[in-house]
Parts: C-alpha cells; structure tokens; sequence
C-alpha cells in the first residue's frame, strides 16, 4: 500500500468513533481529507463540523457538512486529526500543515483526540519532523533568538501566513524527551501564540495504519 492508501485507510477506521448526532471536531491536513471525504458519506448521522483551518472548512462545506463557530458549541464529544509525529505516550509533534494553533484550540474543548495516521509517523522520541512554532510577526527575531537558547534551529517557512495572521518558525535539531516541559517552556517565550506539541493534551486513540491493517491503540 502507498503512503497515500495508508492514511485513507487510518481515516475510514475513524468513522467507528463518530458519535451519531454530535458535531464532530476536524483536524487538518492530507490525512484528515480523506477524513472529510469519508465523513461526507455518513453526513446524516452528524449535525455538522467544527473545524480547525479555512482549508478544511471549505472541504466541509464543499460536501455539504455544516460547519459550526467553535464559541457556540459547548461540548465536542470527538475530535479527529493527523500527526507529523507520535510517541509512545501519545504526544505528538503537529502543524505542518500550519494550523496548529487552531487544532490545539478544538482538541483542548473536545472529549477525546481520535489520531489517524500512517506507520511511519510513529517515533520514539520526538524532534525528527522540525518543531512548528506559531509566532506573532512583530516578535519573530525574539522568538528565534529564544529558541536557539534552547539548542534548536528556527527556520521561517517561507511565504506561509497562518489562518490567523501569523507566522511559523520551524525549529530543527530538537530531542524532545520531556514533551510536557518542551511546550510549556516554548509556549512561555513572549511572542508565541503556541507551539506544536500536543504533549499537555495529546490523543487518546491512534489508529495507525500499517502493511498489516489499522492498529487501534488507546493512550495508557
Ligand atoms: C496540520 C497538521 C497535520 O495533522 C499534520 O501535518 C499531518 O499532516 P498529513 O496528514 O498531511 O500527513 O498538524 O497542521
């Protein structure tokens, strides 16, 4: 199976978590398309969406799944999304895409963190994937300046502009062992809207998807 096949693969098992009736929290990136698309299928046992990004809310809406502001909903019984890396414990390196911020706002107000991913994004020890950090324009200088005090290596990502008007420093050569300590730490630097790990409120099912089928695994 390509890569491709694989995250549809973790995407469809998703739809076992869907809760009929509920408006279901979505993520963003290639993955979570295949999510959408596959949701769109089922979109008479759901109310709508919330969504983390203007890129999935238009996929969203293109199926005709109603799409609901976040600061009228009360309660999100699920939310699904990718990753760009998970460990053991279930933390998880995200924002590749550059909705970071975003997701971490939906999976902070939903009840469970459905993660859909391909094997290959299974690690032991975070850092591989560059660290997104989502940065106020005005204190990107600040911010690098910051994260180098802390051994890693910001790179701007050339001719991105978040959702939410921003900017994104791509930290490399990070060995993110204590992913709680890591994003408290960066999330403390003045001029950080967030950062990219989900370590404080990581997932709690990851449906990883291999040669051998789609693993179910539930955060200890
Ligand atoms: C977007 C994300 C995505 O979940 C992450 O980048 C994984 O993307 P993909 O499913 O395309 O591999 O965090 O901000």
């Amino acid at each position: 199976m390509t890569q491709d096949e694989l995250k549809k693969a973790a995407a469809c098992a998703a739809l076992d978590y869907i809760v009929d009736g509920s408006i279901v929290g979505v993520g963003t990136g290639s993955t979570v398309n295949h999510f959408i698309d596959a949701l769109a299928g089922v979109r008479t046992r759901i109310r709508g969406a919330v969504s983390s990004s203007e890129a999935s809310s238009r996929r969203l809406a293109a199926h005709g799944i109603e799409v609901f502001d976040l600061n009228g909903i009360e309660s999100l019984p699920v939310y699904v999304d990718g990753a760009d890396e998970i460990d053991g414990s279930f933390a998880m390196i995200k924002g590749g895409g550059g909705a970071l911020t975003r997701e971490k706002i939906v999976a902070a107000v939903s009840e469970r963190f459905i993660c859909i991913c391909d094997a290959s994004k299974r690690v032991d020890v975070l850092g591989r994937f560059p660290l997104p950090v989502e940065v106020i324009p005005m204190a990107c200088s600040h911010v690098s300046r910051e994260l180098r005090r802390l051994g890693g290596e910001p790179r701007l990502r050339e001719g991105l502009v978040t959702d939410n008007g921003n900017l994104i420093l791509d930290v490399h050569g990070l060995q993110i062992t204590d992913p709680v300590a890591t994003e408290t730490r960066i999330n403390q630097i003045v001029g950080v809207v967030t950062n990219g790990l989900f370590a404080e409120r990581g997932a709690d099912v990851l449906l990883l998807a291999g040669a051998g089928g789609v693993e179910r695994l539930l955060a200890h």
